[in-house]
């Protein structure tokens, strides 16, 4: 799939983000192996640490319909240049798989796509543990 269409997905699911407190959307949308494309936007709290990002709504969606295996996901929202997944997204993802494509955008076309090992570099991982 083009990145261009799944910046597609990405901004259509930023529409849905339920962001009363920051009044900053977020979409995403991930790539499975399979094909299929999971979006998620940003769902906040009245309990602000409640909240999620959109890149982990994706991925809650993804593993709970039994997809673990995802080939890129695309992240959009309104700042100046493409959007960066925040620390906590990028160790969430670096679980599933570490050479996942990251493609960022902004609402004007702004886009930057590396992978989820270039961005969180020496991650915290079951690999690299010493014992089970
Ligand atoms: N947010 C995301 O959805 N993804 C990110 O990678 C960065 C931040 C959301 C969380 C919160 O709802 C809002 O943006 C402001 O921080």
């Amino acid at each position: 799939m083009e990145a261009e269409n799944l910046i597609t997905y990405a901004r259509n699911a930023r529409e849905y983000a339920y962001a009363p407190y920051s009044r900053f959307k977020v979409g995403a949308a991930l790539l499975g192996k399979s094909g299929k494309v999971y979006t998620g936007c940003n769902v906040e709290n009245a309990s602000c640490s409640a909240g999620i990002c959109a890149e982990r709504c994706a991925l809650s969606k993804a593993v709970s319909e039994g997809e673990r295996e995802f080939v890129a996901i695309a992240v959009i929202c309104d700042l100046k240049g493409p959007c960066t997944p925040c620390g906590i997204c990028r160790q969430v993802l670096a679980e599933f798989n570490p050479d996942m494509q990251v493609i960022m955008a902004n609402l004007v076309g702004n886009t930057k796509i590396s992978n989820i090992s270039e961005l969180l570099p020496d991650a915290f991982g079951k690999a690299n543990r010493l014992h089970g």
